[in-house]
């Protein structure tokens, strides 16, 4: 059954400005989720023009299903895989703008049964995809303490990885953690609240779920693959929700700008020179959202929205 709860688009009126919609271009949603930009998107674009959305969650697949306009193609997989779908509908370097969307979407955060939340009980899964891999429990029970805590320390910058890895490990002895209250019940033993302003739970269930989906490489991937699908003066837009996203996009898009920066110390030879002369994308802006969609959106308020463009 489709999901009815919708999700509410982050930053919309900034994504349609920076996209920058040509009438007949062609125009690509790597994070379609419920359609909240695809379908702005569509709203801007002329009869000609075109627009391909990819998600990995087969419930978005559904939701697809319900827009029925045939600029909208569809495709059901991992953004990692851009190149392959490239190749095989024949938009290689024909984008004319990008929008990545990262993390969860609302619907996949308040279902109960996708496993993702920390305030509802549910099945521990947390994949985005529930046909590819393992569930967060399984994972969680066949893991060395030590990948753990490497895991909730790096992804989650979580201070307290050690202490969470070590319980979750001996609870995981005595009666396996398979629901989402379980593991946050047991984290909240853990973590004092009077130190923290979000949930206890928050950075471990955050740093599980980047683990489990694979989400930082997939990011990378797709970022190393954009300059193979843009046309020249295409846009490249993403918003992301939390540091370890943020720090990938803004090195990728410094290390391929002009604002490349040289080591003051750094002699400069014929590599140095042809690698600063190498640069592919122009920076347009970085963007938070306004106070006004904060107090409306309460999910949007560790938004940033980072726009470039590829040189022509
Ligand atoms: C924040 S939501 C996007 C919401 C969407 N922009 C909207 O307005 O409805 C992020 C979506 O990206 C999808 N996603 C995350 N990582 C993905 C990946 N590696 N490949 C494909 N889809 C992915 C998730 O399944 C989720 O539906």
């Amino acid at each position: 059954m489709i999901n009815k709860q919708l999700h509410i688009p982050i930053m919309l009126n900034e994504v349609i400005k920076f996209l920058n919609i040509k009438k007949n271009g062609i125009y690509l949603d790597a994070t379609f989720g419920y359609g909240g930009h695809s379908k702005k998107i569509l709203q801007n674009l002329g009869k000609e023009g075109k627009i391909f959305a990819i998600d990995k969650d087969p419930e978005s697949k559904k939701y697809s299903n319900t827009i029925n306009d045939s600029r909208l193609h569809f495709i059901h997989g991992n953004f990692s895989k851009i190149y392959h779908y490239a190749k095989k509908l024949n938009f290689i370097k024909k984008i004319n703008g990008i929008i990545i969307d990262l993390g969860v979407s609302s619907p996949q955060l308040d279902n109960p049964k996708r496993g993702f939340s920390f305030m509802k009980d549910g099945p521990l899964d947390m994949r985005m995809n529930p046909q590819e891999n393992i569930t967060a429990s399984k994972w969680l029970l066949q893991t060395k303490e030590n990948n753990l805590f490497k895991i909730l320390k790096n992804y989650g910058e979580e201070s307290y990885a050690k202490k969470i890895a070590c319980a979750i490990i001996q609870q995981n002895k005595k009666k396996p953690i398979t629901r989402t209250l379980e593991l946050s019940n047991l984290i909240e033993k853990i973590v004092s609240k009077k130190y923290r302003k979000k949930h206890p739970a928050t950075k471990s269930f955050q740093a599980i779920r980047i683990f489990i989906n694979n989400e930082l490489e997939e990011i990378k991937i797709l970022l190393k693959n954009v300059i193979n699908i843009l046309t020249p003066g295409g846009r490249l837009l993403i918003i992301t929700f939390h540091s370890l996203e943020d720090r990938i996009v803004k090195n990728f898009i410094n290390q391929n700008s002009n604002q490349k920066i040289i080591p003051i110390n750094l002699p400069i030879n014929e590599t140095i020179l042809s690698e600063k002369c190498n640069f592919r994308f122009k920076k347009i802006d970085k963007i938070n959202p306004t106070k006004q969609e904060i107090n409306t959106n309460k999910r949007s308020r560790s938004a940033t929205l980072r726009i470039a463009e590829l040189i022509k």
